[in-house]
C-alpha cells in the first residue's frame, strides 16, 4: 500500500513537471507562430523562400500537437479519486463525441451493464481513455463501421471493452502501439494517444489489452479493479 502511495506521488510530481515544461513551451510557440503566420501573408506566392516558411509551419504544427497532448495528458492529475458510475462517463463521451461519429458514418452500439457497482476512479481522466479509444477508431473506419462498447463485470472486475470494424493493426505493430510516439498517421498523429490511456489505466491498477485482425477490427479492452 506504501509504495502504491509513493508510486502514485512520483507519477503526480512527474506529471507535474511534464505539464509545466509544455506549459513553458507552449508560450514561446504561440509567438512563434503568429509571427510566422505574419511572414506567409507578406510573401507573394511565387516567392521561393515560402516553401522553407511552410515547411517551418508544418513543424510547429507537430511540435504544437505534441504539447498539446502532453498539456492535456496531465491536466487532470491532480483530480481526486472518487467513486463513480462508468456508464454515464461513456455516455458522456459518446454524446461529446456525436457530430463527429454522425460526419465519418459510424454507429456507435452501448451495451452497458446497467448494474455496476461505482468505481473508485478519475472520471476526467478515464473520459480521456474512451475519447482517444473513440477517436482512433474514427481514423480505422474512413468508409463509416460500427463501434460497440460492452462493460460488465466478471470476477471482482470492471471490464470496458471497445471494438470496431476497421482496418485493424498489423501482427508486428500490435506490440507497440502503446509506445509513446508510435503512429502510423503520418504527419497528424502524435503517437501519444495509446501511451497516455495505458499510462492511466495502470495508474488506476488497471489493464488495457487488445486484440486485432486485419481487415476486420480491433478490440481494446480495459480491466479495473473495484
Ligand atoms: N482502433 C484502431 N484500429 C487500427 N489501428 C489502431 C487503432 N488504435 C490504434 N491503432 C494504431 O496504433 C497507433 C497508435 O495509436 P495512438 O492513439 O497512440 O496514436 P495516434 O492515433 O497515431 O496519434 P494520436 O492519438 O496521438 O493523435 C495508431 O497510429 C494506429 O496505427
Ligand atoms: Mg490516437
Amino acid at each position: 500500500m506504501e509504495a502504491q502511495l509513493v508510486e502514485a506521488e512520483k507519477l503526480a510530481s512527474s506529471g507535474r513537471v511534464v505539464a509545466s515544461v509544455a506549459h513553458e513551451i507552449n508560450n514561446p510557440l504561440e509567438g512563434i507562430t503568429n509571427y510566422l503566420q505574419l511572414l506567409l501573408e507578406n510573401m507573394s506566392e511565387d516567392d521561393e523562400k515560402r516553401k522553407y516558411a511552410e515547411l517551418v509551419m508544418e513543424g510547429i504544427y507537430r511540435i504544437a500537437g505534441i504539447v498539446r497532448r502532453l498539456l492535456e495528458a496531465n491536466l487532470n492529475i491532480m483530480e481526486e479519486k472518487g467513486d463513480h458510475d462508468i456508464n454515464h462517463h461513456i455516455q458522456n463521451v459518446v454524446s461529446l463525441l456525436q457530430g463527429k461519429l454522425a460526419q465519418n458514418n459510424i454507429t456507435v452500439n452501448q451495451f452497458l451493464d446497467n448494474n455496476l457497482p461505482q468505481i473508485r476512479c478519475h472520471p476526467n481522466q478515464l473520459e480521456q481513455v474512451f475519447t482517444n479509444l473513440i477517436l482512433n477508431s474514427i481514423d480505422a473506419m474512413p468508409y463509416g463501421g460500427i463501434i460497440n462498447i460492452v462493460t460488465q463485470m466478471e470476477n471482482e472486475h470492471l471490464l470496458i471493452s471497445f471494438t470496431d470494424n476497421g482496418y485493424g493493426i498489423p501482427d508486428q505493430d500490435l506490440p507497440k502501439i502503446f509506445e509513446p510516439f508510435f503512429s502510423t498517421k503520418k504527419g497528424t498523429g502524435s503517437g501519444l494517444g495509446l501511451w497516455i490511456c495505458y499510462n492511466i489505466i495502470t495508474e488506476h491498477a488497471g489493464r488495457i489489452d487488445v486484440k486485432s485482425k486485419r481487415n476486420a477490427g480491433t478490440t481494446i479492452q480495459i480491466t479495473l479493479p473495484l
